[in-house]
C-alpha cells in the first residue's frame, strides 16, 4: 500500500559538519537545530512488484536513479529491515518558495524515511525513524521532530539519533531566509565537510568548540533569550565556515550577496534590533530575530534584496503521515 509522510526543513544553530563514519553517518559531534513550517517534503512511497528498478520522481521529474544514492541508501535500508527486495515508486514533492532546495536533503530523507517505512510495513518509533532518515543526509535526522531538536552524535547507529529538546517554540524566535541563489551548489555538504575533516588545521578544535557553544546554546534556551541564542548561533555559523576556508585546497559557499546580508543584519543590530545571521552549505542568509522585530528588519532589508527574496519562517512541527497519497 502506498504511504505519504511530510517533514519539514531545519536550520542548525549549532552546525553537525564532519563526519566519523560516511557509511552510517555518523556525526563528530551533536548539533542542535529549529525545524520551520514555511519549507517542506511530501514524499509517497509505494513498494511495486511490476518495477524492475526503483523510480523516483521529484517535483514531476522522472529522476535518474545514478543521482539518487541517499534516497537508495534509505530505500535499501528500509527493506533489509522490512526483508523484502521489492522496487520502490517514490513521488516526491518539495514545497520551497522558489526551485532548487533551502536544506531540503533534511526535509527530503526525513519524509521519505517517513513514507517508506510504513509502505514496508515497519511501525518504526520517532528514534529510529530519525536513525533511518539519518543514513540519508545527517541533518534530516532533526527534521523528524518540531521545534528546537538536538541530534545526539552517540558512538554507532543504534546510538546516533535526534531528540526535541523543545517541541513548542513560543518565546518569539522566528527565522527569515535571504534567497540569494537557488543554483546548485558547486561543493556538497557531504564533500565539503570531508574536505574539512581531512585538511583543515582547524578541525581538531571544532568537537571542543561545538562542546561550549552547545552548552551556551542550552542555556539560552532554557531562558528563552532570543538575542543570546542568535549570537551563539552566529559565532557558531561563522566557526563552520572558518573550516572552509582553512581547508586545502580552500573553499568557501558565500557569495558577495551574502556579504551584503551579512553587513545589512549587522547594520540592523547597531540600531538596536534583535538579529543575527545564520548560513549553511550554499549562499543563503538565515535571520535569527525576535519576532517583536519582524516588521522592522524586513523593512531594513527590502530596499537591499526586493520583498520576494525575504521569507519568513515560524518554528514548524515534527513528520506527519497523510492520508492522501500524491
Ligand atoms: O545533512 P547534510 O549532509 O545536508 O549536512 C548539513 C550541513 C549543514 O547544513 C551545513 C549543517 C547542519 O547541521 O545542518
Amino acid at each position: 500500500m502506498a504511504k505519504t509522510a511530510r517533514a519539514h526543513t531545519n536550520i542548525a544553530l549549532i552546525k553537525y559538519w564532519g563526519k566519523r563514519d560516511q557509511d552510517l553517518i555518523l556525526p563528530y559531534t551533536d548539533s542542535l537545530s529549529l525545524t520551520l513550517d514555511e519549507f517542506y517534503t511530501t514524499t509517497t512511497v509505494q513498494f511495486d512488484d511490476q518495477l524492475t528498478e526503483d523510480r523516483i520522481v521529484i517535483d514531476h521529474q522522472d529522476m535518474p536513479l545514478a543521482n539518487m544514492g541517499k534516497v537508495v541508501t534509505v530505500l535499501d535500508r528500509v527493506r533489509e529491515l522490512a526483508g523484502i527486495t521489492t522496487p520502490a515508486h517514490v513521488i516526491s514533492e518539495n514545497h520551497v518558495p522558489m526551485a532548487a532546495g533551502l536544506a531540503s536533503s533534511a526535509s527530503a530523507m526525513a519524509a521519505l524515511a517517513g513514507a517508506a517505512s510504513r509502505a514496508a510495513g515497519l511501525d518504526l518509533s520517532l528514534t529510529d525513524l530519525s536513525r533511518l532518515a539519518r543514513r540519508g543526509s545527517g541533518s534530516a535526522s532533526r527534521s523528524i521532530f518540531g521545534g528546537l531538536v538536538q541530534w545526539r552524535r552517540g558512538n554507532d547507529d543504534v546510538t546516533s539519533y535526534a531528540e526535541p529538546i523543545l517541541e513548542q517554540v513560543d518565546f518569539g524566535l522566528e527565522m527569515l531566509a535571504i534567497m540569494i541563489n537557488q543554483d546548485q551548489k558547486k561543493v556538497s555538504s557531504r564533500g565539503g565537510m570531508q574536505l574539512s575533516v581531512d585538511t583543515s588545521p582547524y578541525f581538531a578544535m571544532w568537537p571542543n568548540v561545538v562542546e561550549q557553544d552547545l552548552t551556551a546554546m542550552q542555556q539560552a534556551i532554557a531562558e528563552q533569550d532570543v538575542a543570546t541564542i542568535g549570537q551563539i548561533a552566529e559565532a557558531n555559523a561563522m566557526r563552520m565556515h572558518a573550516l572552509t576556508l582553512s581547508a586545502n585546497p580552500p573553499f568557501s559557499y558565500f557569495e558577495p550577496a551574502t556579504m551584503t546580508a551579512i553587513q545589512a543584519i549587522q547594520n540592523l543590530r547597531e540600531q538596536g534590533l534583535t538579529c543575527y545571521y545564520t548560513m549553511d552549505a550554499g549562499p543563503n542568509v538565515k535571520v535569527i530575530y525576535d519576532r517583536a522585530h519582524r516588521d522592522e528588519i524586513i523593512a531594513g532589508l527590502a530596499p537591499i534584496f526586493g520583498q520576494d527574496q525575504l521569507v519568513v519562517a515560524q518554528p514548524g512541527p515534527g513528520i506527519t503521515w497523510l492520508e492522501e497519497d500524491l
